[in-house]
Parts: C-alpha cells; structure tokens; sequence
C-alpha cells in the first residue's frame, strides 16, 4: 500500500490557527473521500496550552461549518520534523522557530507557509486572531478553508495523489 501523506499544521498555540486547520482539512479530504490518504494532525511551537481543547471561539467558528474540533493542544518536537512530510505553518514567526530547530536541509524544505496556498494575492500568512474578536476568527477560518483547496491542489499538480 502507499504511504500516507502525512501533514502536520503548526502555529504558536496550538488553539486557534492549527486547530482550525487541521479540521479545515481533514473536514476537506473526507468530503474527497480520500482521508485514507493521509495521516493530519496539527501542534505549537509553545507548549503554553497543553493539553487543552482549541479555544472556544475557534470551536464555534468551526462547528458553524459542520467541523467539530477534538484535537488536544500539543507542543512541536524534533520527531515531528522527520516524521511529517509536510510541516505547513501559519505566519513568519512559526517559519523561523521551526527553521531554528534543523539545519538539515531535508527537513527545511518540508517547511512551507500554509498562507502560501491561498486563492487571491493576499500576504501568505494566516494572523493571530487570539487577542481579537470573533470576525477574526471567521477570517481565520476563511482561510485555512482556501488554503486547504489550495494545498490539496498542490498535492495533486505536486504527484503525490497520481
Ligand atoms: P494560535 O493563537 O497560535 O493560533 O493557537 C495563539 C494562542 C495562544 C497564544 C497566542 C496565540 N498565547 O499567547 O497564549
């Protein structure tokens, strides 16, 4: 059988951004009916809220859209890196603490924004709603919904679904 693609998203947290896009995605490849195909889980680079449920108001935001979030607050770790094929982070600053914790060129070339999947010319990045209100949230959730097309798109052109 062919290996699973297996994705990793990433933000500081782990209870807005990732969370949100784990689901967004995972919520994408069933309604593809390709979630065999994958292995998608989603961590921090601090470890501030482990063990946590995603914040409420990204769970409301998600359960809106028929996607209902589980996933337990995690912190990234150097298995991670060598694990997951793709580890998709969601702004610059997730980029360069990742970035910090390699300098094999393997595992950096598995680094990509996930905002850098997105369908219009908007900045690559998904911002930090944490400390806004809930239409950030809506708009967090906008994205990683377009960017879960646009990535799974790129899986395909990329030939890791042929
Ligand atoms: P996230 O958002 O990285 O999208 O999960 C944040 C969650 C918590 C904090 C910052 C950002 N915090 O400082 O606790």
């Amino acid at each position: 059988m062919k290996q699973k693609i297996k994705v990793l998203f990433i933000c500081l947290g782990n209870i807005c951004r990732s969370p949100a896009a784990e689901g967004a995605f995972l919520n994408l490849v069933k309604q593809r009916k390709m979630e065999h195909l994958f292995e998608i889980d989603s961590c921090g680079t601090s470890g501030y809220h482990d063990g946590d449920l995603a914040d409420p108001r990204t769970r409301k935001v998600a359960e809106k859209r028929g996607i209902r979030l589980t996933h337990r607050s995690r912190k990234l770790n150097k298995a991670d890196l060598a694990h997951f094929d793709y580890l998709l982070v969601m702004d610059e600053t997730n980029f360069l603490d990742v970035m910090s914790l390699t300098s094999e060129k393997k595992i950096q070339e598995k680094i990509f924004l996930f905002g850098r999947f997105r369908s219009d010319a908007g900045a690559p990045m998904i911002p930090d709603p944490y400390y806004k209100n809930e239409t950030a949230f809506e708009g967090v959730q906008d994205l990683v919904e377009d960017c879960s097309l646009g990535f799974l798109n790129f899986l395909g052109e990329d030939k890791c679904l042929k």
